[in-house]
């Protein structure tokens, strides 16, 4: 019971380290929350920032997800839950750190959307079916430019794509969370929804080419 308790406190703690914020701050001097859309995430790093922070973000973000959920790993190593049971768990710690990240306990509990932390966290539990829905985002967001409904429309997809047979996971309270997880980044994304239908959602400044 204490182990269970140390890694579910650690996978929150894992989850509220604030990445953009943080990296803001100290390295260049700015608060991101500030700026542009004024989320503390990586498309607005990407924004206010650019390539560099914003991709370092991005992958501390989603390794925050990655690790939390890999934790409960230990809980069946040290024999605190019988095997079967470890899906229950990794959910619990991954859905711990999105929470972190949402609400991170450093920042006053305003944090971002948790949109790569959350993809962390299916990277570790079905890594198939969350490539795919890397695959999806990178389509609908090339094709509307817009972070926020590819982020969406991905997070729907991994329910969704786990109701296949191929994908069909051996316990269903993984389809039951992915659409728990689903709801939460539509509530994150509220403002953007907003903004979406006004026609008022930034366009993310895709440039494939070489920078002149
Ligand atoms: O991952 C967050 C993304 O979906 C939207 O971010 O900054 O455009 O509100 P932002």
């Amino acid at each position: 019971i204490l182990l269970i308790a140390i890694l579910f406190v650690a996978a929150y703690l894992i989850g509220s380290i604030c990445t953009a914020v943080w990296l803001g701050k100290w390295y260049y001097g700015i608060d991101i929350r500030k700026h542009g859309s004024g989320n503390s995430g990586a498309t607005n790093t990407f924004r206010v920032l650019g390539k560099k922070p914003g991709t370092i973000v991005m992958l501390i973000d989603i390794f925050k997800g990655w690790a939390a959920t890999s934790l409960a790993g230990l809980l069946v190593v040290f024999e605190a839950i019988p095997a079967d049971q470890l899906i229950i768990y990794q959910l619990i710690m991954g859905m711990l750190a999105v929470v972190g990240h949402i609400f991170p306990v450093y920042e006053r509990f305003k944090g971002g959307k948790g949109v790569a932390t959350l993809l962390g966290m299916m990277l570790a539990i079905q890594t198939d079916v969350a490539l795919l829905c890397m695959v999806i985002f990178v389509i609908v967001l090339f094709t509307s430019r817009y972070v926020s409904l590819g982020s969406m429309i991905a997070a729907l997809a991994f329910p969704i794509l786990l109701l296949l047979p191929r994908f069909h996971p051996d316990n269903p309270i993984l389809i039951v969370f992915g659409f728990v997880l689903f709801a939460v980044v539509v509530l994150t994304h509220r403002k953007n929804i907003n903004r979406l239908i006004a026609g008022e959602e930034s366009k993310a400044n895709i440039n494939l080419g070489r920078k002149k």
